[in-house]
């Protein structure tokens, strides 16, 4: 039988947003199951990352969306160099259930090349856990990349899915649109403050 990620984490629930108002609180959570062999994912390979160095809390939360206690998707965000896309890799790292990771600009590109497919969503829809990053950093292509994010959204609407972004909620709804803010950010925040960890680690 699979373990559960907390089992080898522990911990306890810490600062995770109440339910968004008029919505049941159960939409959204889905268990995610621990790999039974450690595993470094296909993504960034050249990106070291460890869970233990991950902020607890932050690791917590995981933990807690992971044993379906908090809803997907979770809006990870923060200022430069504050482990985002390396706690997001460490958790993908553990998880069973085929993961993917892509960064804005991987989608844009992805579009401009398959935009004529018909089922260009589904390999993303059957993903057990993504991780989208760099959100909010701005390709040229502007309206494919409005397009991109839509569709990633919609294909993961309160599936497990991490995004990740140096800007907040407001600026991506000011940057966006409240489309694109009511898809991503209607699950779980978290905020990962602290030091650039590329000077200081
Ligand atoms: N869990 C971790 N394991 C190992 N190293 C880490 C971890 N978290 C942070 N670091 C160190 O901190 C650096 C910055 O981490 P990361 O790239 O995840 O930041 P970020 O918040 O995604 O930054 P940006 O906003 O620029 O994308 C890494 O290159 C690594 O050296
Ligand atoms: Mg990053």
């Amino acid at each position: 039988m699979l373990e559960q990620l907390d089992k080898i984490i522990g911990g306890r629930p810490v600062s995770i947003p109440g339910p968004t108002p008029g919505r049941t609180d159960t939409i959204g959570r889905h268990k995610i199951y621990r790999r039974k062999e450690p595993h470094k994912s296909p993504w960034k390979p050249s990106l070291e990352r460890s869970p233990n160095l991950v902020d607890r809390v932050l690791w917590r939360t995981l933990c807690d969306l992971a044993n379906a206690k908090a809803s997907w998707p979770l809006f990870l965000y923060g200022p430069v160099g504050t482990g985002k896309t390396c706690a997001a890799l460490a958790f993908l790292d553990q998880a069973a259930g085929g993961g993917l990771y892509a960064t804005v600009n991987d989608l844009v590109d992805w579009m401009l090349h398959h935009y004529e497919s018909q089922s260009r969503w589904d390999w993303m829809e059957s993903a057990g856990l993504m991780v989208i990053d760099e959100l909010g950093t701005r390709t040229r292509e502007v309206d494919v990349e409005y397009q991109a994010i839509k569709g990633a959204a919609d294909a993961r609407e309160h599936s497990p899915t991490i995004w990740v972004s140096n800007l907040r909620s407001e600026g991506i709804a000011g940057l966006y649109d409240e489309r694109i803010y009511s898809r991503i950010c209607c699950g779980t925040w978290y905020e990962l403050k602290g030091n650039d960890r590329r000077f200081s680690p």
